[in-house]
């Protein structure tokens, strides 16, 4: 450090330290600062998980400043073939997130996640256990199409991953309902296969997180939709508050 600025860093201490000294004698053991609560400044991202009890003096950012920050992304390949970013859609102070794995044709055509067959689907799932589309926010694991609707490599999974925390963050949800394969193990960072995440509830930096089948996987398979309502109703009883 040049010598100039830590000279003047020692004086706003010293000075610093005689305010608080002067402070001390008046017998004011806490300083008068202002109210946090209109404008709190943003939190480091490592504290953000902290913030749920609703005490820390911290607020995340908002999603619109998320989107604002991921702009015309080209952080990894998929951009180059995509129509629109799939940044996620829904109540932004929403209780329940759902985390799909990415955009397929008609996403990347309108722009919104889950608008397809498998879309509609969840929309169905969501009405069984009384949630509207509305109510919830939806997002995926990538924002750009994968090209033929194969998976994400993990690389471009990477490049999305600080958004999706940053999404996460931003909304702060009581749960979070992972839906297939490449969520699941990409949120929880496990190899495990789906078949036996499904049905338990994990932990995703302090928010409940619940893997299930993805609706996609359900239309071809629709055998396994009794396990996904098996899943669907443990969410439902937690939004009702029973753990
Ligand atoms: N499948 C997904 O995983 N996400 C979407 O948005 C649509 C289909």
């Amino acid at each position: 450090m040049p010598e100039n600025l830590r000279q003047e860093l020692c004086e706003a201490l010293a000075q610093a330290r005689g305010v608080l000294q002067d402070l001390d004698r008046l017998g004011l053991g806490a300083l008068p600062l202002p109210a946090l609560a209109d404008n709190p400044p943003v939190c480091p991202l490592s504290v953000r998980g902290l913030d749920r009890g609703g005490t820390a003096p911290c607020r995340s950012e908002t999603l619109d400043e998320v989107r604002a920050d991921l702009g015309d992304c080209q952080r990894c390949p998929l951009a180059r073939g995509r129509r629109h970013i799939v940044f996620g859609a829904g109540a932004p102070r929403a209780r329940l997130v759902l985390v799909g794995e990415g955009p397929g044709r008609e996403e990347d055509e309108r722009g919104e996640p889950f608008v397809g067959e498998a879309g509609r689907l969840l929309d169905r799932m969501l009405f069984a256990i009384g949630l509207e589309r509305s109510e919830v926010y939806l997002c995926n694991v990538v924002k750009c199409r994968p090209p033929g609707n194969r998976d994400p490599e993990p690389g471009e999974i990477a490049a999305c991953r600080p958004f999706l925390e940053r999404q996460l963050a931003a909304i702060a949800p009581e749960m979070i309902l992972a839906l297939g394969r490449v969520a699941s193990q990409s949120l929880l960072a496990s190899g495990t296969p789906i078949s036996r995440l499904r049905g338990q509830w994990r932990d995703y930096q302090g928010i409940p997180l619940l893997p299930t089948y993805h609706p996609a996987y359900l239309l071809r398979n629709p055998a396994a939709k009794r396990e996904s309502w098996e899943d669907l109703k443990q969410v439902r009883q937690r939004l009702r508050g029973g753990g």
